[in-house]
């Protein structure tokens, strides 16, 4: 029997600040989320330095709960795993510099992993048996990519947004019809009131690259419908509106997933991000993917979301490959998806 390697993860690229301590980068025996976005609520979106602010507040009390949860103290981990990019510079430094004390004062291994990467890792942890290669399509507030995952750390994109990213868009349209911030949940649930046929929103295609989207049109184009209402003294039907719009994005997701599975003979097919738990979407990737024959995995709602509990997944693999970061690991806040 192998021994077991104990991970404590840190995420603050935005506005969570998450640790959580991972058992062999699939059990997770604690997972605490401090978030913020009751406080930038009042500004209708992150404030970057707001965020930074308070991820220093409340750094030290999670990670002081997330190992009382998981019933272990700072000598029992084997490595310390930390968001080092994407995200907002501010907000980064806070977790890395956290990270790297706590690896320079217990002398224990530091592993700085992507974001992004960290989404795609949270399918590892409620699927046991979920193993690369498969795709994964990445849709949170700041990203939108289709990721060809080939093995434990080694990623191809395959498609890309060339304009908003889909929780972008979910945010602005919800800011359209006033349902506030952060907007994908509002939308989701006020959708289920409304026609999704009702109003023929276009498709987030770009012509010449079958598996790149482009969301900042149908924004524009719902902004359009709302104003045209408004002069035409129509009443503005908020849940088909918000029915039509995720119609939109969910299909047009749906379509190129499966169209790269077919491209690269890819059998497994996951969500991943924030708009992952969207739930029209994971119903009409569910459906989908039965009709062409694909296993299909999403992650539970908390997993979706930013969380810690993902990077300790990924952190996990990447200890196991080898990745070491020195203390002069620091925050790049466009760093780029398999960049090591
Ligand atoms: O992954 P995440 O927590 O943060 C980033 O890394 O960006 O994603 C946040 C995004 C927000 O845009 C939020 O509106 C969206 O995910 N979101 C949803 C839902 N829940 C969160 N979008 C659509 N439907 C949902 N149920
Ligand atoms: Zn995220």
């Amino acid at each position: 029997m192998e021994k077991d390697i104990l991970i404590l993860a840190i995420e603050s690229s935005c506005d969570e600040t998450a640790a959580a301590v991972v058992k062999n980068g699939r059990e997770v025996l604690s997972n605490v989320i401090s978030s913020q976005i009751e406080l930038h609520k009042l500004y209708g979106g992150v404030v970057p330095e707001i965020a930074s602010r308070k991820h220093i507040e409340k750094i030290n009390q999670v990670i002081e709960e997330a190992l009382e949860d998981a019933g272990v103290t700072l000598d029992d981990l084997d490595a310390i795993g930390v968001t080092y990019g994407p995200g907002l510079v501010g907000a980064l430094l806070v977790g890395v510099a956290e990270a790297k004390a706590i690896s320079y004062a217990k002398k224990i291994p530091l592993v700085g992993v992507h974001h992004i990467e960290g989404h795609i890792s949270a399918n590892y942890i409620e699927n046991k048996d979920l193993e690369p290669p498969f795709l994964s399509m990445v849709v949170s507030g700041g990203h939108t990519h289709l990721v060809l995952v080939e093995d434990y750390g080694k990623y191809r994109i395959l498609g890309r947004t060339r304009d908003d990213a889909a929780g972008e868009a979910f945010d602005k349209v919800a800011r359209a019809i006033g349902l506030g911030y952060p907007g994908g949940p509002k939308i989701d649930k006020l959708a289920r009131e409304g026609d999704p046929k009702a109003i023929p929103f276009p498709k987030a295609h770009v012509e010449g690259a079958p598996l790149d989207f482009s969301f900042s049109g149908l924004k524009s184009s719902v902004l359009n419908y709302i104003n045209s209402c408004k002069m035409k003294g129509e009443p503005i039907r908020e849940a088909d509106i918000a029915a039509s719009f995720q119609e939109a994005v969910v299909s047009v997701i749906a379509e190129k997933t499966i169209m790269a599975a077919r491209e690269y003979d890819i059998h497994k097919v996951c969500l991943a991000g924030g708009v992952a738990s969207n739930t029209a979407l994971r119903t009409r990737m569910k459906e989908a993917c039965g009709k062409a024959g694909l296993s299909f995995y999403y992650p539970s709602p908390v997993l979706c979301t930013d969380n810690a509990a993902m990077i300790g997944a990924a952190a996990y693999y990447e200890y196991l490959a080898g990745t070491r970061h020195g203390l002069d690991l620091n925050a790049v806040p466009n760093l780029k998806i398999g960049q090591r």
